[in-house]
């Protein structure tokens, strides 16, 4: 795979302008990029369909949590919009897993991904909303269970990548944020790692933000996660 396409660029602005700035500034280099809760509700859909129109992949971060129904509707629109990945959390179960795979079937290109603990949440952070044991073994458990609802791959941790491969196999894709550059401030990531150790431990992509969208260069850091890729 060309490392162009395991690189997804989160586009975490909270205006068009900032965005369609950053999409602008990594030119053709960049071919995929994910949009979140915030430039969507920012920038609407239109901003997708514009990505889109410019022969971008998206993956759509909806961290999809809400009856099934509401989760077909959700995957369908946006299947309408063009984008390749949509999130679903594997903690809302098998019901909204399937219901959001089966809604994907009508769109070939649509990958539904189950996230299973974000990044950012320790162990402790489990116990506290009434989960035994680790983020480890709740990421394997989710997993299984997205495997099982048909899923076509999860989002998981730097950390928790070997562990998934191993598994699972081949597969699943595996997309893993919570990579920074050797150096970087690790920010909130509870579990970072790089985007090379990501790759090398299996995840098919990685997804890397404020590395590259708030670098003084973008273009030059995003090459610079490329060139992390090819070594
Ligand atoms: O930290 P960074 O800017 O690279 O984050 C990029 C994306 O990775 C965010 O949009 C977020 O969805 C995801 N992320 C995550 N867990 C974190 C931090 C970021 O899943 N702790």
């Amino acid at each position: 795979m060309d490392t162009r396409d395991q690189i997804i660029v989160a586009l975490d602005c909270d205006d068009r302008a900032g965005a369609e700035r950053i999409v602008g500034q990594l030119g053709e280099e960049c071919r995929f990029y994910k949009v979140g809760l915030e430039l969507l509700t920012a920038a609407g859909p239109d901003f997708v369909t514009f990505l889109v129109a410019q022969g971008k992949e998206v993956f759509l971060d909806l961290k999809l949590f809400e009856i099934p129904n509401s989760v077909a509707g959700a995957v369908r629109a946006a299947g309408t919009l063009g984008v390749s990945m949509v999130t679903v959390h594997g903690m809302g179960g098998l019901g909204i897993m399937t219901a959001a795979v089966e809604a994907a079937r009508a769109f070939p290109g649509l990958r539904i991904l189950a996230l299973t603990v974000v990044t950012s949440m320790t162990d402790e952070d489990l116990t506290d909303i009434g989960i035994g044991g680790s983020a480890a073994e709740q990421v394997l458990r989710l997993a299984r269970l997205a495997g099982k609802a048909g899923c076509h791959g999860l989002i998981a941790s730097p950390q928790d990548v070997a562990a998934l491969r191993s598994a699972l196999g081949a597969d699943p894709l595996i997309v893993t944020p919570g990579v920074t550059l050797p150096g970087d401030s690790p920010a909130e990531h509870a579990r970072p790692g790089t985007p090379r150790a990501a790759i090398a431990a299996g995840a098919s992509h990685i997804v890397v933000g404020r590395t590259v969208t708030r670098a003084p260069d973008p273009a030059a850091a995003f090459r610079l996660v490329r060139a992390g890729l090819s070594r």
